[in-house]
């Protein structure tokens, strides 16, 4: 029996060789004045920047720079973003880079709006929490395949002072339109490639077997993982592949597509206090606890983890969850992923501080996962991932 479900995505989504050429054109549909958030450096080296501020000159938009943002972006980025926009009247954001720039775009695109510092907007587990009400429209240029965040409702900010790092969704940040160019892919590091395009596996495995899978986005997954174990190594042997990029960045527009539906895991909600705490990227801290969480999973599931085996070339009996997990190992030595929580700089003087985390902060990715874990297990995995 197929699941009832709801699917709503009100995202534009440009996908093609050429198409960041056409970001002055969609701008100009959404606003007249652009706050662009970006990080220091690489939208510059690469061109990328000057490129949009010409087409954005061309169409006759206003534009302010704010190109503040680093990865796991904090509060304090956007809080100092959404007050430029509001002091300089913006009437859009335009997000260009990674998921770091994207996120960072989202939420200063609801902070802009209401005035509010976004973390009022973001720990609904506090009394004054606000629910956002409006939000600046948003526009997505990807320059990173790997978070999603270019199609999906959701943004990652860590607080500052305590290192809270959670998701959080509101239909509010659905960009207006996303706009990605495989081209522009190709300016992406071999290591950096290696990292974001093991999060878009992270991200579809996790909602293949997420308790709230989706009928729409199960067959997204199964697709966009299959893209991703053959053309992610792909990408890697040849950096000028744009055919491996293009479906690696048509795999993360799935996932993001899923995200939003069937939402992460366990495996999220453990790596994020690691990265809110340590500083670690994202994407290392998964793939060093991706093992062990897929140990600790499998069992909730066997159907769906026996079709990730499938998907990874076993066959018959031989696909069981010993051998998917050889395959996640050997996956991982292959794109040069297969490191350790203690090389990334994590330490466990108390887990269970992390382990709490994950359930206050991330507790639906906690209770997405086919098997519910206890702060004791969480604890567990983080000891067996060292
Ligand atoms: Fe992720």
């Amino acid at each position: 029996m197929i699941k009832d479900f709801t699917f709503y995505l009100p995202v534009k989504i440009i996908f093609g060789q050429g198409s960041f050429e056409r970001v002055g054109e969609e701008a100009s549909l959404i606003g007249k004045k652009a706050l662009i958030v970006t990080g220091r450096s690489s939208t510059k080296k690469n061109g990328l920047l000057l490129n949009l501020q010409s087409q954005l000159e061309e169409k006759k938009i206003d534009w302010v720079l704010y190109d503040h943002v680093r990865p796991n972006p904090t509060n304090v980025i956007v809080d100092e973003g959404a007050r430029i926009a509001r002091e300089r009247s913006c009437d859009f954001v335009i997000g260009l880079g990674g998921g770091s720039a994207l996120d960072a775009a989202k939420a200063i695109a609801l902070s802009a709006k209401s005035g509010l510092p976004i973390w009022r907007h973001i720990a609904s587990w506090e009394e004054d929490y606000v629910k956002p009400e409006e939000a600046l429209p948003i526009l997505a240029i990807e320059t990173l395949a790997g978070t999603g965040s270019e199609s999906d409702n959701i943004s990652v900010v860590t607080n500052v002072a305590t290192n809270e790092k959670p998701g959080f969704a509101s239909p509010l940040m659905f960009p207006r339109t996303a706009i990605v160019d495989p081209l522009v892919l190709l300016t992406v590091p071999k290591r950096m490639t290696a990292i974001t395009g093991f999060d878009i596996l992270c991200h579809t495995v996790e909602g293949y077997v997420s308790r709230v899978s989706h009928p729409v986005c199960e067959i997204l997954n199964e697709r966009a993982m299959e893209y991703v174990v053959e053309y992610l190594p792909e990408a890697l042997k040849d950096e000028k592949d744009l055919d491996s990029r293009g479906y690696l960045a048509f795999a993360n527009i799935l996932a993001g597509i899923s995200l939003t539906h069937s939402r992460a895991t366990l495996l999220h909600a453990m790596e994020h206090p690691l990265s809110g705490y340590f500083g670690i990227t994202h994407a290392e801290g998964l793939a060093a606890l991706f093992p062990k969480w897929l140990e600790f999973s499998y069992d909730g599931y066997p159907e769906r983890f026996k079709r990730i085996g499938s998907i990874f070339g076993l066959t018959g009996s031989d696909n069981t969850k010993e051998n998917l997990l050889e395959k996640v190992k050997d996956f991982l030595k292959d794109i040069e992923l297969d490191v350790k929580l203690s090389e990334l700089g994590v330490r466990l003087d108390d887990p269970r501080v992390l382990a709490r985390d994950s359930i206050k902060y991330m507790g639906g990715g906690v209770k997405n996962n086919p098997v519910e874990a206890d702060v004791e297990d969480i604890v567990r995995i983080l000891e067996a991932s060292m």
